[in-house]
């Protein structure tokens, strides 16, 4: 696996004889990453993973300094997972000095996760937007966990008429129900504890229910929202840790 920092080295670098999938990430890598290397490897012939933490995502208030890196062990991660490129570029390379063009997708991004964290959805269009310039994958890859972002990034891709396939892989949980998350690392035993009470009130597929279950914690949210399939989306702060989490409510698209 190779690592490059800059954007001419990244594009220089991707060879389009053959397909290529681009796998976009912040990094800290968990099991939900790893199936999203393994999909993309299991249909392309060249694998891209960006390891960026975006810093445009992240409200002034939120855990861009402290946010898990670790780039050794997730390039090691990375390579064992069958990635080719790794593209981790330094903040300036992305947002030099000037920076000023941003991509807004209104409606979908300034609701639930959008409405509570102004700004993230522009910031997350903006970045994918950028990495498939520069990389120009066939396909590109996202997790269910986060069903917004996949929402916003579809409706990206159909608006400005962009050529890459986006491919949905299903939320990747631990044994005891809780969606893999980089931010779990956060939690104390106690509060994991705590934040069990998000997938099993999810599990119950149902909005009151959920509530009732969530009910005493400090819940930010638990909505349906038609993303394409429609799922029970839910934000839940445990400490000082903010957790999503979702399911998929239509069978057929399960
Ligand atoms: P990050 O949080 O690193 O997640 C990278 C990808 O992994 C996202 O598509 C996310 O949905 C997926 N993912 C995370 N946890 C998962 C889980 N438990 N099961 C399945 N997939 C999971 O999401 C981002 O980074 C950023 O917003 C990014 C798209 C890279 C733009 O900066």
């Amino acid at each position: 696996m190779k690592i490059v920092r800059t954007i001419a080295d990244a594009s220089g670098l991707v060879t389009h004889d053959g397909t290529v999938g681009l796998v976009p990430t912040m990094g800290a890598f968990h099991e939900g990453h790893l199936a999203l290397f393994r999909a993309a490897r299991a249909e392309n012939d060249l694998v891209v993973a960006s390891l960026f933490v975006n810093p445009a995502q992240f409200a002034a208030n939120e855990d861009l300094d402290t946010y898990p890196r670790d780039e050794q062990r997730d390039s090691k991660t990375a390579e064992e997972a069958g990635v080719d490129l790794l593209f981790a570029p330094e903040t300036g390379e992305l947002y030099p000095p000037g920076f000023q063009t941003w991509v807004e997708v209104e409606e979908l991004g300034s609701r639930l996760e959008g409405e509570r964290r102004p700004g993230h959805f522009r910031g997350v269009a903006t970045i994918c937007l950028k990495l498939f310039n520069i990389v120009r994958p066939d396909r590109a890859y996202f997790g269910q966990k986060d069903a917004q972002q996949v929402a916003v990034v579809k409706r990206m891709v159909r608006d400005l008429d962009l050529e890459v396939a986006i491919r949905v892989v299903p939320t990747v949980r631990d044994a005891d129900g809780l969606a893999l998350s980089s931010r779990n690392a956060y939690l104390s035993p106690k509060e994991r504890e705590l934040a069990l009470a998000l997938p099993r009130a999810l599990a119950t597929k149902d909005a009151a229910q959920a509530r009732a279950r969530l009910n005493g914690l400090d819940v930010d949210y638990v909505e349906v929202a038609d993303f394409e399939p429609r799922v029970l989306a839910a934000a839940l702060r445990v400490g000082k840790t903010r957790l999503i989490d979702n399911v998929v409510l239509d069978k057929e698209a399960q």
